[in-house]
């Protein structure tokens, strides 16, 4: 008996040697791509967890291995080991004692400690609001008047507060980046929140750790759930800013003005009929209105139907359906712009 105890001992003691050592070969191959100091205070923790918990892996190991081989069926008739009776208070003491201090040791560090640096900071330099919806991520920046991004830009060593949600009448979703080792749910109804500070720039093409995936099964249409994210200098996050609020092409503008204030949802540009008349072919189209009368749509007629909607209204189209504040909420330069791009629609 005495000499299996050895045995075990030295078993143990070989196969956490050889574990510890090979860990910082496995850590470089395991640990995907990085893109965030947060990233680090992730893998630090992972890193020392795992250091920890394979002393106790190799022992659980090497006890099972040894009585398999050691005290296997070696043929002839099976018999009972002698009884174990009885317990002695400092064996039970010392395995409470070690495994409680184990646990206590890393709830404090790395887990307070951790979660503390995560949220360290709580002033952002950019704040990014992304609403989950089955199955899309729609992402806007507030300060930038950026509606509607096709991909989520960050500038490099700049921290970010990411403010999350999901539709009213939608499901969870969860919003995660691999590459920055956090996430956080997308809750219907509540707004979350993230901070990420990147500091390595790099794109979706080069590492596709960096990307913004669902995480939180959410239907058929899940795993498509995915934003490609691009970290960029400051300049090139003040240049993408300038692209997306401004285009100088003013037919460019309109396009965008007419995605972020929402006119293409009720005004189809393929000639399918929605809430309001199809923009495909809509300029110089001679125009059946509710009134008997007819219109011919140019410039002039275009700019009275944004400010005043129910002034000339379509034939078979509702009054009061348009929203009545384009012509206050929008500038002029704005409404030309978008004059510009739905004459372009053919
Ligand atoms: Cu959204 Cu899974």
């Amino acid at each position: 008996m005495r000499r299996d105890y050895v045995n075990v001992a030295i078993l143990w003691f070989v196969m956490t040697l050889a574990a510890e050592f090979s860990l910082p070969w496995i850590f470089q191959i395991i640990f995907p791509g990085v893109a965030a100091e947060e990233a680090a205070i992730s893998d630090e923790s992972f890193r020392l967890l795992t250091i920890l918990a394979t002393p106790v892996f190799t022992f659980v190991m090497s006890v099972l291995g040894y009585s398999l081989f050691s005290f296997r069926a070696k043929g002839g008739a099976p018999e009972y080991g002698a009884p174990i009776r009885g317990n002695s208070g400092w064996v039970w003491g010392m395995w409470l004692f070690i495994t409680a201090s184990l646990n206590v040791v890393v709830v404090i560090h790395p887990g307070l400690t951790g979660l503390a640096k995560f949220q360290g900071n709580k002033v952002p330099d950019l704040v990014v609001k992304v609403t989950a919806v089955q199955w899309a991520w729609r992402v806007s920046y507030p300060a930038q008047i950026i509606d509607g991004a096709t991909e989520v830009v960050l500038p490099l060593n700049k921290r970010v507060k990411f403010e999350v949600t999901a539709l009213p009448d939608d499901v969870l979703h969860s919003l995660w980046i691999p590459a920055f080792r956090q996430k956080i749910d997308a809750v219907p109804g509540l707004v979350t929140s993230m901070y990420v500070t990147p500091d390595k720039i790099g794109t979706f093409d080069q590492d596709f750790n960096l990307r913004m995936q669902c995480a939180e099964l959410c239907g058929t249409g899940h795993t498509a759930m995915m934003m490609p994210v691009r970290v960029v200098s400051a300049e090139d996050f003040d240049k993408w800013v300038k692209d997306q609020a401004e285009p100088t092409d003013p037919v460019a503008r309109g396009a965008r003005l007419a995605k972020t204030q929402g006119c293409i949802a009720c005004h189809s540009l393929d000639g399918a009929v929605g809430v309001g008349p199809s923009w495909k072919g809509l300029f110089g189209k001679q125009e059946a209105l509710e009134d008997g009368s007819s219109v011919t749509v140019n410039d002039a007629y275009l700019l009275e139907s944004i400010i005043n909607p129910n002034a000339k209204l379509t034939k078979g189209f509702k009054p009061d359906i348009m929203l009545k504040d384009f012509g206050t909420k929008l500038k002029q330069d704005q409404i030309d712009a978008l004059i510009a791009y739905i004459k372009t629609v053919k």
